[in-house]
């Protein structure tokens, strides 16, 4: 039986946390040493670009994603890893898209309509501010995914309708062209925490109220220190589950530790003892990897290695689909 084929991509604005370890980033490590799954992730830096402008940033923010996920121990022997800027003919995709995909499937896409009625809202005019790039935005996806035939893309929420409109476009050449894309479908995992942050909202960089994953012992105790928690003393009774301490707690314990603390919770723990039982924990599960973190930063070249060696393996399938396209539509030779 063919690999099941699953691909996601990591948008490189920002320093990966613990709602990204344990939505996205836990899983898809899992996943790359599953010999029976054919893993592709890659740095989403085109898709950077679209909403951050601070060349320092992205950098950045491309260093510390790619040295998380090595650090992690993704398999990069199973799965490929790679930077989307290293593979051109995924932009080359793209365009062949783009006069592919309707103006007005693009037009419904949430994150699009969400700026232009912040727009309406502001009585500004409506297209202040967009850019080509956020509204082609699910194109470059589409060709991110289609690129590979890539059957299962694991993502949050949010992402569900651009992995649709991928498939609407795929299925739209398909029929016009030759049957030459996979149509893909969305993963959102049901058991997958959606970890709250220090304020108990969503953990998320837009609210500012992330817990870093690499920071040192020192920093890490200092954040989960800020866990907004209530003001029941110790002795009294406190609810697991209004809690962002417990949530956070059931995220990296097993389920005998976690039914542990929920009866320590109803015995009234205190919340410094809580907080410091959840230091440990999760210092516990990722504190070799910080280590090995560490060591990348300082050693850009490794990381650059890897990536290098993760985009010739994608291009490899890139070249060869590209050709097919390019064949489909016309373009190339003549003869
Ligand atoms: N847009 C996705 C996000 O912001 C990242 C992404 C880019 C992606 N290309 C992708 C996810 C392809 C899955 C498949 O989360």
């Amino acid at each position: 039986m063919a690999k099941q084929r699953v691909l996601t991509g990591i948008t490189t604005t920002g320093t990966p946390h613990l709602g990204n370890y344990v939505g996205a980033i836990r899983p898809a490590i899992a996943a790359s040493r599953d010999t029976s799954i054919e893993s592709f992730f890659f740095l989403a830096d085109y898709h950077a670009l679209i909403k951050c402008q601070d060349p320092q940033l992205v950098r950045q923010s491309s260093k510390e994603i790619a040295a998380t996920w090595l650090a992690l121990g993704l398999d990069t022997q199973n799965a490929v890893f790679y930077r989307q800027s290293d593979v051109p003919e995924i932009t080359e995709l793209t365009w062949v898209l783009c006069c592919n995909a309707a103006k007005g499937l693009m037009n419904r896409a949430h994150a699009y309509k969400a700026a232009v009625q912040e727009n309406t809202d502001a009585g500004e005019d409506p297209d202040y501010g967009i850019t080509m790039g956020l509204f082609s935005y699910p194109v470059l996806m589409a060709a991110d995914i289609l690129m590979f035939n890539a059957e299962k893309i694991p993502v949050g929420r949010d992402q569900i309708q651009h992995v649709e409109m991928a498939r609407d476009i795929a299925q739209r050449f398909n029929h016009n062209f030759a049957d030459v894309f996979t149509l893909p479908e969305a993963v959102v995992g049901d058991d997958v925490a959606v970890l709250r942050g220090l304020d108990g909202r969503k953990m998320s960089k837009s609210y500012n109220n992330t817990i870093p994953l690499f920071q040192s012992p020192k920093q890490l105790r200092k954040s989960i220190n800020k866990i907004k928690t209530n003001l029941l003393e110790p002795g009294e009774p406190k609810d697991p589950d209004d809690s962002t301490v417990f949530q956070i707690w059931a995220a990296f314990a097993s389920q005998s530790e976690t039914q542990r603390m929920r009866d320590e919770f109803a015995a009234g723990i205190a919340w410094g003892e809580a907080k410091k039982q959840l230091f440990e924990l999760i210092d516990d599960e990722i504190g070799e990897a910080r280590e090995r973190y560490n060591t990348l930063m300082d050693n850009p070249a490794d990381i650059e290695q890897e990536l290098l060696r993760g985009a010739e393996r994608a291009r490899e399938h890139a070249s060869a689909l590209m050709r097919r396209v390019r064949d489909a539509v016309g373009i190339g030779a003549l003869r």
